[in-house]
């Protein structure tokens, strides 16, 4: 490695002249083309036959799979394995592109063909989010897969022009995800493609590219039914981007930034830089990389050190591996909130070949030291940090799988508010955009990428593929997401049928720890475990112990005895005796059920119970209690969670199953479209669950919340308990100003509960206490008739981009501005200015109205309607809310250049 030590000014502006390199995002203009009966047959694979189509397994039945080992002839699959080549180590292994070009006559993939009549959309694109869901017992997509009609075989074209001038350049389409079975043809030749719906993959269009013309881009997806347990999503559901580099270039996913020895005096910091040249002559190269801290919203401040300038030698159509650190004094630490600050860096890195930038490449990253500490739990710059985690599926609520930057942001901001600072991306890799908001916002994330190996958990689920792809979806999947801070574990299997298999499960185990450790030394490999036990193979392979469910017991409190399927006591202490050198963490606990603002009676008076017809199920409605008490039949309550966590502090936390309500297994009700299993509903209303894990989380925060609402006529004289969450220590609950006593909360307690309590209409109201002295105070009070319609905004003001988002809620309140909690109008939405509406929710699993309708019920007094700008069109908007015989409501909004 040759230094060298000057970079001129001259150089720098040819970076700028040169266009280094461009990344150029294509989700406009698009023709969109699904099949309405029998699709083509130009298929991946062919598929064994489904016999069984019941989507209403619950999560921890054993699987019961057989691997499918057949290919054939006839199929594409030949042409599109190669793709995987780049992620692929042991080079005889990798696949030969067979001579031929399949699907080159297909009219689809021609330039001439005329596509006018098919739908001109934009990405990412979610074809199945508008609906209409489908309604019946036995629907090709049940409730499982979320009830919306993501099957099937469906065509996406785009003409794109590469100028004349590009000639010699390197042009790459890079996919951040497309559901599922990509095949991409390019001026009707077959390019690659891409099964596994969830992986980022880029594919090289340059020897089919014509200069100077326009191209056709073709692309056939095919997603199964019966593929997975929750909501899959479907199509270009992500961004798309066309890249030009020139020759010489940083390849795919090329750089890897790691720090070492880090503290507030100092930290080294090493970058491995993989460059390429795909050119037909040597060229000599020098490569310069800068390092600039970052502003908290992204923007590159000062430069604050560089790497060693390097000068290689690269051969015609070779690859090189450039490895260099810095020492960086003071360095701003990357850490999660509230305690630490996410501090962020840039590096810079441009390659020069003769005298010319031939590329520029930046990589955030951030300085952090993550340790695993079996007694101490995770530690973040040597400072503990409980995990208080929630599990997140990748859909966006009412606007299904199709990627929105604001959206999932939102999200992560209500989390936030909860005092969540873990997330666990179940069970795939998430939109890359995810992860730099979870950089910049400070959440710690355990990074996911499979459901299961080879041991299917549905008939045409990822197993299908599992021998051909695991490598390339594991190494891809790190190779892309390593950079990322938040980053603090990868796991790389939930719940797989391989704990089933002794011996040959952890074989699988092992091989996929090697890989992900290959790709990444630094960090911790995992899969989680809710039937492996502490004497069985499986958990040996893994770094941290990822227990689901089995360090608080499985079906081990009196109400689930009677119960069948898999059942463990507290596994923790066995775990941490066996592996006293291994973190334990809960990677999904509790399971917990619940509708917002739907209260069943009778109350059950223990403090976890499985969800039943007759204990807090209603089967009739599909709802379930939101007396945070019930659980799926694996689960645990919140409060019994809690317990169980403090009586083993050596346990690093918990992530909670779920975060949000997600589409797809509504679990325990499979009529319904989407999951109970939220802290926050499907629209983003929270549910009472919300303020017990508050408590708990962010004790400093004083607050007390009372369940259930007051507003129960023909309930007069009857038993209907309170229960309040709250960060105090000691409570009095009021009804109509008589004390109803006062409670404190014992050990290992997590809520106050005056059971007893015989419903009067009129005012609940709690008075708590912490350490003995007033904390917080609440009331409730009996609702009246509904009389107004309320709107409240997010954000009032959005970006002019076509893809910012207002989230806007609609309340029914009483004439003294009380919700009306059971009020359940038809609320007709419109809006007016440049901007639509994007879609309308309410939380409410079992409402099968599409997304798309303007026209949604209130459930439990609340409704959602999400309101997106249009493409640089600014203006005022006005959004009125109308329901029969009440009063119209008007909100104003404005979008923005
Ligand atoms: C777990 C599983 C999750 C989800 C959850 C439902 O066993 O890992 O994916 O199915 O149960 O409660």
């Amino acid at each position: 490695m040759i230094l060298i030590h000057f970079q001129s000014i001259a150089q720098q502006k040819v970076i700028n002249r040169a266009k280094a390199r461009e990344r150029i995002n294509i989700n406009k203009g698009w023709m969109f083309m699904r099949y309405n009966g029998k699709a083509d047959d130009l298929i991946y694979d062919e598929r064994p036959a489904v016999f069984n189509h019941k989507d209403d397994v619950i999560a921890d039945s054993r699987p019961s799979q057989t691997v499918f080992e057949g290919t054939s002839e006839k199929v594409l699959k030949k042409w599109i394995l190669p793709t995987a080549n780049d992620f692929i180590k042991d080079s005889s292994k990798r696949f030969v592109r067979p001579q031929g070009n399949p699907g080159s006559d297909f009219p689809f993939v021609q330039k001439g063909f005329n596509d006018k009549n098919w739908e001109n959309i934009n990405l990412p694109h979610d074809w199945a989010a508008k609906g209409p869901f489908y309604k019946d017992a036995d629907a090709i997509v049940g409730g499982g897969m979320g009830r919306l009609p993501i099957q099937g075989v469906a065509w996406y074209r785009k003409k794109i022009n590469i100028v004349g001038t590009d000639r010699g350049k390197s042009i790459y389409l890079e996919i951040d995800g497309a559901m599922s079975y990509a095949m991409v043809w390019l001026n009707g030749n077959l390019v690659g493609g891409w099964p596994y719906g969830y992986n980022s993959f880029r594919l090289d269009l340059t020897p089919y590219i014509k200069f100077g013309q326009n191209n056709q881009i073709a692309i056939r997806l095919d997603n199964p039914p019966n593929s997975s347990r929750w909501y899959p999503g479907s199509g270009l559901y992500r961004n798309v981007w066309l890249v030009k580099t020139h020759a010489v270039q940083i390849a795919q996913w090329g750089t890897f930034v790691h720090t070492s020895n880090v503290s507030g005096s100092s930290a080294t910091v090493a970058l491995d830089l993989n460059i390429e040249n795909k050119g037909a002559t040597n060229k000599r190269v020098n490569v310069v990389t800068d390092i600039y801290s970052l502003s908290e919203r992204g923007r590159k401040l000062k430069k604050i050190s560089s790497f060693p300038e390097a000068a290689i030698n690269l051969g015609s159509h070779a690859k090189y591996l450039v490895k260099s650190q810095v020492l960086l004094h003071h360095p701003a630490l990357w850490g999660p909130l509230p305690k630490q600050t996410p501090n962020l860096y840039v590096a810079v890195t441009r390659l020069f070949t003769d005298g010319r930038a031939t590329d520029t490449y930046e990589t955030q990253f951030g300085i952090r030291d993550i340790r695993f500490d079996p007694v101490k739990g995770v530690l973040v710059n040597g400072k503990p940090v409980k995990i208080q985690g929630v599990n997140q599926h990748h859909d966006l609520g009412a606007l299904g799988a199709a990627f929105n930057y604001r959206a999932a942001e939102r999200q992560l901001e209500l989390l936030r508010e909860l005092g969540c600072n873990a997330i666990r991306l179940s069970h795939n890799p998430p939109a890359p955009e995810l992860l730099d908001i979870t950089d910049r916002m400070g959440f710690l994330v355990i990074d996911e990428i499979f459901d299961c190996w080879e041991q299917g958990k549905t008939p045409l689920d990822f197993h299908l593929i599992f021998p051909d792809w695991y490598e390339a979806d594991t190494r891809s999947f790190i190779r892309r997401d390593k950079n990322h801070p938040s980053v603090i574990a990868w796991s790389f299997g939930n719940e797989v049928g391989e704990q089933y298999t002794a011996e040959t499960g952890a074989g699988v185990a092992n091989k996929l720890k090697a890989i992900v450790k290959d790709e990444d030394p630094t960090r911790p490999a995992t899969a989680s475990m809710n039937y492996a036990k502490p004497e069985m193979p499986f958990p040996k392979v893994m770094d941290i112990i990822s227990l689901n469910y089995q360090g608080e017991g499985i079906r081990d409190a009196p109400a689930y005895a009677h119960l069948k399927g898999i059942k463990a006591p507290p596994l923790y202490p066995a775990f941490h005796d066996k592996f006293p050198e291994k973190l334990i963490i809960s990677s999904e606990t509790a399971s917990a059920l619940s509708t917002r603002g739907t209260y069943i009676f009778p109350v059950f008076s223990g403090f976890s119970a499985p969800v039943s017809d007759t204990t807090g199920g209603d089967p009739k409605n599909q709802y379930v209690s939101a007396y945070e008490l019930y659980t799926a039949q694996f689960g645990a309550s919140p409060d019994k969670v809690f317990a169980s966590q403090d009586k083993h502090p050596f346990v690093g936390g918990e992530f909670v199953w779920s975060g949000w309500d997600y589409l797809g297994e509504p679990t325990p009700y499979y009529g319904a479209r989407s999951s109970y299993s939220g802290i926050i509903d499907l629209a983003g209303f929270k549910k009472d669950r919300f303020y017990l894990y508050q408590a708990r989380w962010r004790p400093d925060l004083r607050f007390a919340h009372i369940l259930p609402h007051w507003t129960w006529p023909g309930r007069e004289g009857q038993v209907t308990p309170v229960h309040v969450f709250s960060s105090a220590d000691e409570a009095e609950l009021f009804l109509n100003g008589k004390s109803m006593g006062r409670k404190k909360r014992g050990e290992y307690e997590y809520r106050f509960r005056w059971d007893e309590i015989k419903y009067e209409p009129g005012e609940l109201k709690v008075v708590s206490y912490k350490h003995g002295k007033p904390w917080a105070t609440e009331t409730v009070k009996t609702a009246g008739n509904s009389a107004n319609l309320q709107l409240t905004a997010d954000r009032d003001e959005i970006r002019a981009d076509g893809s910012d988002l207002s989230f806007v809620t609609l309340k029914v309140l009483d004439k003294d501005g009380n919700l009306v909690p059971q009020a359940n109008n038809s609320i007709t939405f419109s809006i007016s200015g440049p901007a639509e509406i994007a879609a309308t929710d309410n939380g409410d699993p079992t409402d099968l109205v599409a997304f798309s309708s303007k026209v949604r019920k209130a459930f439990g007094g609340m409704a959602l309607v999400i309101i997106r700008s249009r493409s640089k069109q600014a203006g005022k908007l006005i959004l009125t809310a109308k329901a029969p015989n009440m009063k119209t409501a008007k909100l104003v909004l404005s979008s923005r250049d």
